[in-house]
């Protein structure tokens, strides 16, 4: 059957299974925050396996009713769809941005609390300029940008100081202390070295991130949105050489560019790098032949020189896998789309569950092992939708900088060190991974060898 001889409707959930899908899917992810994480309810999801729970759900469905898409059983005005299908997966961020949007409607809502002409929130010749500055400022073709080197100082200057702040205190290292330094790295990557010590705007973009985790249940600030942009502006004019501000100070703009709303999410994106950071470290702690491959990687590059760091990034990219920082990717369609199981009206939201791709052991094996070959041989797992960053032509454009920004963390934090979780048995490598893995509880005993 071609997909335009199709003209009913896509297969539905009944009542009670989208009820079930809201409970088991959304409410845990939204109560988890989907813009600034609440440590206290992924402590709670971590011990409940509700990401467990989440794939189980969108299992079952894909086994009652085939490869869907799936639509949920809410009022006509607001359809939804669960997009179950590898295919169906590659078919809607390849044909992104039409007819599948980046400005889903609760993605807008949720963004409008700091920066509602950021690309992603954008649509039409709006957005094509919003993603060409995007991807020219941050290289996002190139595997080291050309400020690598600099990255890679930032990133040395800074880990050093907190190996002191380490050693200082009995080869302890947890949570508070890594994200510290990581704050300093992210702000002096992004804004430049006067931005360093610049707690106050990224308090103030947490609590614009905090109202923005409650998307239209929340009034907005409307007069912090407007100190923080001040304050964030005084940064883009200064354009500090060395670092992405100093690159925007040298990019074409026109009126629609808007550079004040995309760098918000350059600050605020960076937060879970942060995290995919310290869990690859976890990753690595528990699994001593790993950390060895990494070792050898670290030993056999200069990295000042800001090398790609191939196997570091394979890490990362497995913490992101295992535990997906952006787990719920959204799409919207502009317009009634064909598929071979019938028609999705126009104005669907559209969610793909990153988990459910994957941590599916009913096609990959080792779903839930760490094993960052399967980034190295891209092969392996064929089509099969590995979307951490999205993909196809939504790509996330910063991916190849938080690449390198973490790898080059890893690189620092362990070169000539040894690190073990605190307790040991947090993360066993005889056992499959956990479906969450808290970071804001990980503790380590790290020492220099
Ligand atoms: C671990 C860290 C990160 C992850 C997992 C991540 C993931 C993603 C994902 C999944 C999207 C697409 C969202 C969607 O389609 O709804 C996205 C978009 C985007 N990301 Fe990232 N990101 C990260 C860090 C960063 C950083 C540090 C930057 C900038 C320095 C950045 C810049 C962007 C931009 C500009 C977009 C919008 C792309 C567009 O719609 O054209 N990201 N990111």
């Amino acid at each position: 059957m071609t997909r335009d001889s199709v003209h009913h409707a896509l297969p539905t959930a009944t009542v009670g299974e989208t009820l079930a899908v809201m409970g088991d899917v959304f409410v845990p992810n939204i109560a988890k925050g989907v813009i600034v994480r609440r440590p206290k309810a992924v402590s709670m999801a971590e011990k409940l396996g509700l990401d467990q729970r989440a794939i189980r759900r969108l299992q079952q469905l894909n086994e009652k009713y085939g490869p869907g898409p799936l639509m949920l059983n809410t009022p006509d005005s607001r359809p939804m769809a669960l997009i179950l299908d590898p295919d169906h997966a590659n078919r809607v961020l390849n044909e992104t941005p039409e007819p599948f949007a980046t400005a889903e409607w609760a993605k807008r809502k949720a963004l409008e609390h700091f920066e509602p002409d950021m690309a992603l929130v954008s649509h039409g010749p709006e957005r094509a300029e919003r993603r060409r500055f995007n991807e020219q400022v941050l290289q996002s073709e190139c595997p080291v940008h050309g400020l690598g080197a600099r990255f890679a100082k930032v990133v040395e200057e800074e880990a050093c100081e907190l190996l002191d702040h380490v050693d200082r205190h009995d080869g302890k290292l947890d949570w508070d202390m890594f994200d510290s330094a990581w704050s300093r790295v992210v702000r002096r990557v992004v804004l430049g070295d006067t931005a360093r010590d610049d707690r106050g705007l990224s308090d103030m973009l947490t609590k614009l991130r905090s109202a923005a985790n409650w998307a239209f249940f929340h009034p907005g600030h409307d007069h912090l949105r407007d100190t923080f942009h001040e304050r964030l502006c005084t940064y883009l004019k200064r354009g500090e050489a060395g670092s992405l501000a100093g690159e925007i100070s040298r990019m074409p703009l026109n009126e629609d560019t808007k550079p004040e709303h995309q760098v918000p999410q350059y600050l605020f994106a960076f937060d879970p790098a942060g995290m995919a950071t310290l869990r690859a470290l976890a990753l690595l702690a528990a699994h001593p032949t790993h950390a060895d491959r990494a070792q050898d990687e670290i030993a056999g590059n200069d990295l000042e020189r800001a090398p790609t760091l191939d196997y570091l990034r394979a890490c990362v990219l497995e913490s992101l896998r295992l535990w997906p920082t952006t787990p719920m990717v959204l799409r919207q369609t502009t317009e009634e789309t064909k598929w071979e199981n019938g028609v999705m009206p126009a104005e669907t939201s559209i969610l793909m569950l990153a988990p459910y791709f994957h941590r599916d052991d009913r096609h990959l094996d080792d779903a839930n092992r760490f094993d960052p070959d399967l980034w190295l041989q891209p092969g392996e797992a064929g089509n099969w939708p590995m979307i951490p960053f999205s993909g196809g032509t939504g790509i996330c454009p910063g991916r190849r900088v938080v690449l390198l920004v973490t790898s080059h963390m890893l690189a620092r934090l362990l070169k000539g060190r040894e690190y073990q979780l605190n307790p040991p048995t947090r993360l066993l490598s005889s056992k499959p991974m956990p479906p969450l893995l808290n970071n804001y509880d990980l503790e380590f005993k790290s020492k220099a060898y």
